[in-house]
């Protein structure tokens, strides 16, 4: 099997004394995919996060990772430009407002003939191609033309928007003809699949039947496949005694406090980070929790940090952040404590098992992991979860506190009657998001993936008779 994603697993950065430095890439993306691939032979084809560089192939454990190199101008044009200055907050709601440049569109076409290409030169006749996601939806089609022999899937792991929001994009007929070119097209969720089809038929004039469109003398299967985490090993690792440890010793650090919520987030305006802030402000205002009795842990990633509306949104939140401390906080009891940092993965379990209320308050979110490893995380069956309705995640964790981000009130409302619930609740609560999580892990999402893609067509019979 060969993936093809915008990154890599780690970021490869080449340091003066000839050596690579390798740090795991950020994103659920990533979180999602690389337990797969540390579980099969293939070839994993992606940027190594760093611009102007040529990197050789590796290969540990059966993997090899075949490094696509971006010029400093294609990180500016495919990648923060096209990518995510345009697609991104166009397939998240509008959240943000999107750019339409030529040069950029430009960019990413030639960006993704590349991907295409070395596809193209790594898979095996026959081979199966699985490509992710909004940076690389022009592949399916370029890969087709290149390669008949290989069969195509691709996977979309943020939302795709309906068709009024779609249809704004200058070369919204390119992109669609582009996902065609794939043998089964997979959506986090069955509106995505809805909006695809829907807009398939009135650009393309593609005709459908029952999860199927024809196209190009073929058929092209679509449908829903929400992804998950590595459940078990996620859940494996919050049992262990140094994780434990960890959490109970992160508790005294913080004082103490009654309650403890909890934020862990990519720095990203789809997050809804200044949501939860203002809420739980408005809560301190009333003293209903008082800061002696809660305190906010939000933990973010940087992210797209060269970016004009990350930057504006990150200076937002630390605005926030300041003013809550400022208004609220006493002496050796700050109301947020505020980490603008990567964890290792061991720490950051530390922190879900620590935390009493976990708040995911995204205005828009194609999947939202950090939602699931919350819940893997609770071995103890404690813990509730702010969850918004604005998730995927929302669709599955029914038992969920959910709240409309969007909506202040609701989400104090929310807030307070998260840190209100009785124990017995909780893990009423709790037990059954765990159901959900652990029967419905990420081998399960690639399994099902992988095998409705195996009935697709059998594509080296035809490009044999052709
Ligand atoms: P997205 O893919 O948009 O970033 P997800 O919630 O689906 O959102 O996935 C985020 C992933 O990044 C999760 O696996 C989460 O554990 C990880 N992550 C988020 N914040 C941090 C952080 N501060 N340090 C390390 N990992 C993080
Ligand atoms: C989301 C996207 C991924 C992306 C990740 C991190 O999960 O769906 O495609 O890799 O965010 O974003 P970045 O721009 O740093 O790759």
């Amino acid at each position: 099997m060969v993936v093809l994603a915008n990154r890599l697993p780690f970021d490869l950065e080449p340091q003066p004394d000839g050596t690579t430095k390798a740090r795991q890439a950020p994103g659920g993306l990533v979180t999602a995919l690389q337990p797969i691939l540390s579980r099969r032979e293939g070839a994993w084809v992606g940027w190594p996060g760093t611009p102007d560089t040529e990197l050789e192939a590796t290969t540990t454990d059966g993997l090899t990772l075949e490094p696509i190199s971006l010029t400093s101008d294609e990180v500016d044009q495919y990648y923060e430009g096209f990518s995510n200055a345009t697609l991104w907050p166009l397939y998240h709601d509008a959240v943000a407002p999107s750019e339409f440049h030529r040069p950029w569109w430009e960019a990413y076409r030639r960006v993704n003939d590349r991907f295409a290409r070395r596809a193209a030169e790594v898979a095996a006749p026959g081979a199966t191609v699985w490509i992710h996601d909004y940076q690389l939806q022009l592949v399916p089609q370029m890969l087709r033309a290149l390669r008949p022999d290989v069969r195509i899937g691709f996977f979309l792991h943020i939302p795709f928007p309906p068709a009024e929001l779609f249809n704004r994009l200058p070369w919204r007929r390119q992109i669609v003809a582009g996902l065609l070119g794939a043998d089964l097209i997979g959506f986090q969720l069955p509106g995505g699949t809805r909006n695809f089809v829907r807009l398939a038929k009135s650009l393309l004039d593609v005709p459908t039947s029952g999860g199927r469109l024809n196209y190009d003398g073929r058929t092209i299967k679509v449908g829903a496949f929400p992804i998950s985490i590595d459940s078990a090993a996620q859940s494996a690792l919050a049992a262990t005694p140094e994780v434990h440890d960890a959490a109970r010793k992160l508790r005294a650090d913080l004082g103490n406090p009654s309650k403890i919520i909890l934020g862990v987030d990519r720095l990203d305006y789809t997050k809804g980070i200044d949501v939860r802030l203002r809420a739980f402000r408005e809560l301190l205002a009333e003293k209903d929790p008082s800061v002696d009795d809660a305190v906010m842990v939000q933990i973010a990633t940087p992210s797209r940090e060269r970016l004009e509306s990350y930057i504006r949104m990150r200076e937002g939140i630390e605005r926030q952040v300041g003013s809550l401390n400022g208004d609220f906080g006493k002496i050796g009891r700050p109301a947020v404590h505020y980490l603008h940092q990567s964890l290792p993965r061991e720490e950051l379990a530390a922190f879900y098992v620590a935390a009493d209320v976990m708040t995911v308050t995204p205005l828009r979110d194609g999947m939202n992991l950090v939602a699931k490893e919350y819940v893997a995380c609770r071995v103890d069956g404690g813990g509730t979860l702010l969850l918004s309705e604005f998730t995927g995640a929302a669709r599955e964790l029914r038992a969920a506190l959910q709240v409309n981000p969007y909506d202040t009130d609701g989400v104090k409302d929310g807030l307070r009657a998260a840190l209100n619930m009785t124990t017995v609740a909780a893990r009423r609560q709790m037990r059954s998001l765990r159901r959900q999580v652990l029967t419905h892990d990420v081998d399960r999402w690639a399994e099902s993936f992988l095998s409705a893609l195996e009935g697709t067509r059998d594509h080296v019979t035809e490009a044999r008779n052709r």
